[in-house]
This record gives C-alpha cells, sequence and structure tokens, in this order.
C-alpha cells in the first residue's frame, strides 16, 4: 500500500479529493501524483529551507543547486511581487490591481495600413487585410531605438471566429462558435479571403503619447502576413519531395502561415511565429478499399479524412488555386500537379524580420514539425550554440529543443543558425533526471530500417521520431519560459482530460487533469546545450484543495487557477502565467471557482504568487510583452464572447460586448497595462 492510501484510507480526505472522485483502485508499482509531490516537493523544501549550502555536495553539478542559491538569496530581499491580489471575477471587463491602468489598443479590425480601411462589419477580405487579424495570441515589443514609448508591436493572429469576422451577413443565423455558411455547398469567395487575411500575423508601430495614451503610428513597417502570403522555406527539407507542390515544384515555397499561436524572439531580434492547429485546416478524401488513406505524415497529425476542413477553404466557388489547395487529395498524375503535398508546408515555425517588411517570412523546419504551441531561446551567449524550445500542444505530445549546429556570434547570427544543427526530445525520468532524445539520422532508432530515411523525413514526421526515440507524453505543452537569473526553463502543461491512472507518470501526475500544471527543469552543467537536465514540479493549477503553490502550499482565494498557457518571464524575473480554461469548461462546475481565465504573476525565488488580472467573458488570456523599462507591459485577450451559444447569436446577445461595449459584437484586442504612478509592473 503506497503512502497515500496508509495517510488517506478514506480517500475523500484526501487534499487532493475532488467531488465524485472513485475510491484507488490502481495499485501498481507506477509512482503516484502523492508519491511524486512528496518527493519532489520535499527535496525542494530542503533545498530552499537555509540548508543549501549543507546538501550541497548532494547535488553537485546539477542546476537545480543554482534554483536554490537563488531562492535563498531573494527570500531575503523580500520579493518580487508588490500589488495586491484581484479576486476572481466573472464580469465582461478587465480588472487589474489597484493604483494601475488599462487601455484598450488595437483590437481586431483597427486599420494598420495601405487605405487605411476603418473598421466595420462590412469589411471585406481584401480591408482585412490592411486591418489587424482576429483572435491575438503571442506578441512581442520591438522597441525602436530602444524606446520605452515607440516601437513595432508585433503579434499572432491564431483562428477566426466565423460568426464576428461576418457579422453582416451571420446575424440572426443558429451558428455555433466555429461554424460557416455554405451555399449549393459552396464558399463565398470573399468569406474565405477574408477568413485568411483574419490570420497570420500584424506588424504595427505603436507610440505613447504626450497624454500618456498609446496610438497606432501608420509606418512603412506596418504589415499584415496572412494565409496567402508568399514564404520561403529553409532548412533540410528545403528542396526535397515532401514539399513538391504545384505551386512549388521545386519544393521551395509555400503560401501563408496558419494557427498562429504563441511566438518567439530570436537573439538576432527577428520574430518567430509558431504554426499549431493547421492540420484541420486540410481535408483529404484519398481512400484505398474504401477506408481513408492518408500517409503518415497526414495522418499523424490529425489532417481531416474526408469531409470538409475546419473552415471549407477548399470549397471555395471560384476555385482558386490559393484557396482550393487546402484539399490534399491526390488529384493530379503527380505531386507537382495537385496539392497532395501542401499539409507538409505547414506545422513549422515562421521567422519574419519586422524591421524589413520586404523580405519574405522563412519557415524554419529544422525546428520541427509540430502543433507547434511557441518558441523560447536560452539567453544566447558568444561562442555557444544557440538552443530554442518548444512544445507541441495536443494531449500526450512531446516537449522539443533545438541546438544549433554553429555557434552564436553577435555579429553575424542570423537565421540561419536555425538550419544546422540537432532537434531534441524530453524524456522525463522518474527520478527527476532527464534526457535529450537526439532526432537525427542513425540515432535513437531513426534509421531507414525503421522508416526513417533521412533528417529531411524525421523532421517531417517529427511525431513519429520523439514517439521511436521514447520521448515522454505530456499533457498538452504550452509555453515555455526561461528564467533570466537561473536559467532554469518552466512549461505549462495546461491539461489532458484523457490520462488515465495507468498512464499518470512522475511529469504528468493527475489522470484527468483538468487543472492542468507547470514543470520546470535546470540543464546539466546549467548548459542549455546539454543532453541531460534536473526536473522538478513547480506549481500545480486547481482550486483551494487540489492546486499547489510554488512552495508546495495550497493555492488560496489570491490565486487559484487552471489551465496555465501563456508564460512570460519579465526582465527582473517575475513569472507571468496566464489561463485558458476552455469554452466548454468555463465558469461550468468545478471551473465555476476559477472565473473567467486570468494572468497570474509568481517570484520562483520566494514561492509567492498573485492574481494580476481577469478578462472578460468567454475569452483566453494569452501573449504578453513589455517595454524595455518595465513599466508598460502589452496583454492580449483572444476571443472574448466566444462561450455565446448559437441561440443566442441567433437573438443578437453575445455574451460578452468587450471592448467596445453596448450592443457591439465582442474584438479580440491588447491591453496597455501601467501603474498610475509609473513603476515598474507587477513590483
Ligand atoms: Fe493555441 Fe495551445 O494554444
Ligand atoms: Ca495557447
Ligand atoms: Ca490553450
Amino acid at each position: 500500500m503506497s503512502a497515500y492510501e496508509q495517510d488517506y484510507p478514506d480517500h475523500t480526505q484526501s487534499p487532493d479529493y475532488q467531488p465524485g472522485d472513485e475510491p484507488r483502485c490502481n495499485l501498481s508499482a507506477n509512482e503516484t501524483f502523492h508519491d511524486v509531490l512528496e518527493t519532489r516537493l520535499k527535496r525542494r523544501d530542503v533545498l530552499v529551507g537555509g540548508l543549501a549550502t549543507a546538501i550541497g555536495a548532494l547535488f553537485a553539478g546539477t542546476a537545480l543547486n543554482t534554483v536554490a542559491r537563488v531562492a535563498t538569496a531573494q527570500a531575503a530581499s523580500g520579493g518580487l511581487v508588490g500589488f495586491q491580489p484581484v479576486p476572481v471575477s466573472a464580469a465582461d471587463t478587465v480588472v487589474v490591481p489597484k493604483g494601475y491602468k488599462v487601455q484598450v489598443l488595437v483590437p481586431w479590425g483597427t486599420p494598420i495600413s495601405g487605405a487605411m480601411p476603418a473598421f466595420a462589419a462590412s469589411n471585406s477580405g481584401a480591408d482585412q487585410a490592411q486591418q489587424m487579424g482576429m483572435h491575438h495570441d503571442g506578441m512581442h515589443f520591438f522597441p525602436i531605438e530602444g524606446s520605452a514609448t515607440d516601437g513595432l508591436l508585433v503579434m499572432n493572429h491564431e483562428y477566426v471566429e466565423p460568426r464576428f469576422l461576418h457579422a453582416a451577413r451571420y446575424a440572426g443565423k443558429e451558428l455555433k462558435s466555429s461554424e460557416v455558411l455554405l451555399e449549393n455547398g459552396k464558399r463565398a469567395d470573399d468569406e474565405v479571403l477574408k477568413e485568411m487575411n483574419g490570420h497570420g500575423i500584424s506588424v504595427v508601430r505603436v507610440k505613447r503619447g504626450t497624454d500618456g495614451a498609446w496610438a497606432v503610428v501608420s509606418d512603412p513597417h506596418n504589415r499584415r502576413v496572412t494565409a496567402l502570403t508568399p514564404m520561403e522555406i529553409s532548412g533540410p527539407v528545403r528542396g526535397t519531395a515532401h514539399l513538391v507542390t504545384k505551386y512549388s515544384p521545386d519544393g521551395t515555397r509555400t503560401r501563408g502561415t496558419l494557427n498562429n499561436c504563441a511566438h518567439g524572439v530570436t537573439p538576432w531580434n527577428t520574430y518567430l511565429a509558431a504554426e499549431e492547429n493547421w492540420a484541420g485546416y486540410f481535408r483529404n478524401g484519398d481512400q484505398q478499399d474504401q477506408k481513408p488513406n492518408l500517409p503518415r505524415e497526414q495522418a499523424r497529425y490529425g489532417v481531416r479524412a474526408g469531409g470538409m476542413s475546419r473552415y471549407g477553404w477548399e470549397l471555395a466557388e471560384g476555385g482558386a488555386d490559393a484557396y482550393v489547395r487546402f484539399d490534399a487529395s491526390s488529384t493530379g498524375d503527380s505531386a507537382a500537379q495537385d496539392y497532395r503535398n501542401e499539409p507538409n508546408g505547414f506545422g513549422w515555425v515562421v521567422e519574419i524580420d519586422p524591421f524589413d517588411p520586404g523580405e519574405a517570412p522563412v519557415k524554419r523546419t529544422h525546428l520541427g514539425r509540430f502543433a507547434h504551441e511557441g518558441v523560447v531561446f536560452a539567453p544566447a551567449v558568444a561562442g555557444k550554440p544557440v538552443v530554442a524550445y518548444a512544445g507541441d500542444d495536443a494531449r500526450f505530445e512531446y516537449i522539443y529543443k533545438f541546438v544549433s549546429a554553429r555557434l552564436y556570434d553577435p555579429a553575424t547570427a542570423s537565421g540561419a543558425l536555425l538550419d544546422e544543427g540537432t532537434l531534441y526530445a524530453a524524456r522525463f525520468n522518474a527520478d527527476g533526471s532527464g534526457e535529450w532524445l537526439a532526432l537525427a539520422p542513425g540515432q535513437n532508432g531513426l534509421t531507414p530500417e525503421n522508416g526513417f530515411a533521412d533528417l529531411a523525413d524525421i523532421l517531417v514526421n517529427t511525431r513519429l521520431a520523439a514517439d521511436k526515440a521514447g520521448a515522454t507524453k505530456m499533457d498538452r505543452p504550452e509555453w515555455g519560459a526561461v528564467d533570466p537569473r537561473t536559467g532554469a526553463v518552466y512549461f505549462t502543461l495546461t491539461n489532458n482530460s484523457r490520462r488515465t491512472e495507468d498512464q499518470v507518470d512522475p511529469a504528468n501526475p493527475r489522470a484527468k487533469s483538468q487543472y492542468g500544471h507547470i514543470i520546470r527543469w535546470s540543464e546539466a552543467r546549467g548548459d542549455h546545450a546539454a543532453t541531460s537536465f534536473q526536473w522538478d514540479i513547480f506549481v500545480l493549477g486547481g482550486d483551494e484543495q487540489a492546486g499547489r503553490g510554488p512552495n508546495g502550499q495550497k493555492l488560496t482565494a489570491d490565486n487559484i487557477f487552471a489551465c496555465p498557457d501563456g508564460l512570460w518571464f519579465d526582465s527582473e524575473a517575475r513569472l507571468w502565467i496566464q489561463t485558458d480554461i476552455g469554452e466548454s469548461a468555463q465558469n461550468k462546475g468545478d471551473m465555476a471557482v476559477m472565473g473567467n481565465n486570468q494572468m497570474l504573476c509568481a517570484d520562483p525565488a520566494t514561492g509567492e504568487m498573485r492574481r494580476f488580472l481577469t478578462g472578460p467573458v468567454g475569452q483566453e488570456i494569452t501573449g504578453i510583452t513589455g517595454t524595455p523599462d518595465g513599466r508598460t507591459i502589452f496583454v492580449n485577450v483572444q476571443h472574448p464572447g466566444a462561450t455565446t451559444a448559437p441561440k443566442d447569436w441567433a437573438a443578437g446577445k453575445p455574451v460578452s460586448h468587450w471592448p467596445d461595449g453596448g450592443s457591439a459584437i465582442p474584438r479580440s484586442a491588447t491591453l496597455v497595462i501601467s501603474r498610475e504612478d509609473g513603476g515598474v509592473v507587477g513590483s
């Protein structure tokens, strides 16, 4: 009998009990949540409890030591988190702590370029290409000449909500959040164009005026990258048969980027947009023996077999090539005559130089192909490889890292550094150690005999390669962040409703994980290029019973949360945590106590964690960046009102009217947050 049962013979008395939980019946030798938590927290308690020096020898050479030492030093100085927490909220508004102010900036439809078309429900597809896209997600503020009041705000637009995008035509109809209208089985061309232009990335110059308010500046840097923008493909997959299409017979180019979730910022100051749930934008009707017959590079990612793609772009009435390519069926005599390989042009990380609007975006294939949530770089050090971490946000998928072959030189660094190196997948061992498994030809079983012809084949089939290598299946890896003081790497694991008791492992310690958790690790010898690490669980999401803070303490009314997603360290090492409770769960059942999605701020050194912000109805909080002086932060509110029921939409009653109020349809938008006294945000 495990310690869990000994401590809690009546399972309803366990601190982890949830109403409706069944008593424990899996008595396998697998470590349980309780065992793992106790072990991991005991070790950390010792490390941060003032005995770090005494027991340092036990962990000599492990970077966890660094975490512990920093923790002790910082605890003495009183911590980084200085604001009064806000309570949970179910209101259709944004709430921030006393002493803070919020401005709404660049909502969906804000004109930024070209003819600067004003936002209106009747905007055309062409108008949308000159306006902010929909559903703001990851973003970064690129200062102009180091300014804290003038810079390029670059952000992703993850997806579109057709009801709101086509409100002029879709009003009064009983439609779900994702639904599109077909006429005689076809999609209206301009609706397809507007949806494609609502996706992608916006680059927009924003500046703070003398009155303290931020505004869009008309500027030659302002541009939209959309689902139609021509792009180069670089790295090992460029020019291979995997990428041959009617549009690019030599396999070097594609059009557009899709479902850009989180982002990355390279050490050479360019922007990376990750392609997350791209697979659903395609359909493939190929069959053999009357059964779907999709190649593995589509089947393993969830390309739709038959039926209509997510928005049915392949059904565009005019049959334009740029639209119908989302049908990946084999219709021609060869790959150069159809779009059977079009899905292979997606699932990558896309590099964009916001300061060079004429340059085509580049898809960097050596970072792997999966449901890329985002990318986060370790601090670049001259003479060392460049290292970037990435999560594959799907149930039971993996965490990856890329280590460049060439060494970082600030004078010459460019995206070419991302084209040669090694991609690894993470294995989290039960004893708190971990390994990086190289996804490279001849390593970890990745041989032609096992179905991996070469590096390009491994990269196109990254998930299958990580399966073969034996990586650890995680609870939906979302954003990562690197502590600027300790180098420790943090990743959110947002939830996993499908993990069974049998599938629980130390790094993913809860079955049917509805609240999610945050894992962290430190690389061996503090070297981000190392192939081993020591890991730990940082926090467990949950209510006041199930949740645990950084020191193992129970969460309280000031910091209960669920479904961590966005994650960011500011320059003083405050950790900002954003939540994305899904639309079907928000404010219901166990999630009712969480209220609307929110943002918290933690000091990993002291374990302090407080709720900083709550958002309006139906949204997720995602995307965070700041000015170099730390006195302004930008935060995105995505998909307010998405929880509107079809009947309520038909009745003209979306559940949110944020941010415009009145009877307006809701719009994703950016929040500009600062302190009334001009101080550093969060302090
Ligand atoms: Fe787009 Fe995984 O959130
Ligand atoms: Ca996300
Ligand atoms: Ca999410």
